[in-house]
């Protein structure tokens, strides 16, 4: 599985970025506002920091507009993927940027039969958001499974499922489960991903065995 991070915020994406292990990004605009930067700039600088796809989200609701938004933000870089919303004119949308070679995000994605008309509309990936499918009280990796299943049926192969809208560690367990190609985390959620407290507790007895043995590696 692949891990985009899920923010906005350039020293995060780049401390990130030096460790190796970021595939790509995903921006919205409410992480936009939160990071208070024009949108072109961060979304330039961005894509200087990882090679990978780095989503960019159009603000318009008509497709004619979303497609002039689109061509316009994917001149920024060639790693923009252009993200719209999963409606009709979304949809649209999506099929003319991708027809035109250019990456597609569909984001607010939120039942299969969505997701389904998403692949057909040429997405480069799908975007269901897991957090907050269970923030109602129902079961956000089931839209996964379910996606997966219509994918693997059709040789939906073109679109990615990229799980997003992830809050704990689990849903990216469960995530790589369901057969997700991409999990969009948060970096806080992506730190923690390595973390466990029988990690540290064994590192802290080595450490300390260690230094009574006196030697040194270097
Ligand atoms: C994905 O592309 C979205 O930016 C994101 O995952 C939304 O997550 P949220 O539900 O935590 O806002």
């Amino acid at each position: 599985m692949k891990f985009f991070v899920d923010t906005a915020d350039t020293n995060e994406i780049q401390d990130l970025a030096e460790a190796g292990l970021l595939d790509g990004v995903t921006t919205n605009p409410s992480l936009i506002m939160k990071a208070g930067r024009p949108f072109k700039e961060v979304i330039a600088e961005i894509c200087k920091l990882v090679p990978g796809p780095v989503s960019a989200e159009v603000t318009a609701l008509d497709a004619e507009t979303m497609i002039a938004e689109g061509r316009h933000l994917a001149e920024i870089a060639e790693n923009v993927a252009v993200k719209v919303p999963l409606t009709w004119d979304g949809l649209k949308a999506c099929r003319t940027l991708s027809n035109e070679g250019h990456m597609v995000n569909v984001t607010l994605c939120f039942n299969a039969t969505q997701a389904l008309m998403a692949g057909r509309a040429g997405a480069t990936f799908v975007s269901p958001f897991i957090g907050r499918i269970d923030d109602l009280g129902n079961d956000g990796m089931e839209l996964i499974s379910e996606i997966r299943q219509i994918y693997d049926n059709y040789d939906y192969i073109e679109t990615q499922i990229l799980a997003a809208s992830i809050r704990t560690p689990n849903h990216v367990k469960m995530s790589a489960l369901a057969g997700a190609d991409v999990a969009t985390v948060p970096p806080a959620v992506l730190r923690s991903l390595v973390k466990h407290p029988l990690t540290d507790k064994g590192i802290e007895t080595f450490v300390a065995d260690w230094a009574k043995t006196g030697q040194t590696i270097l």
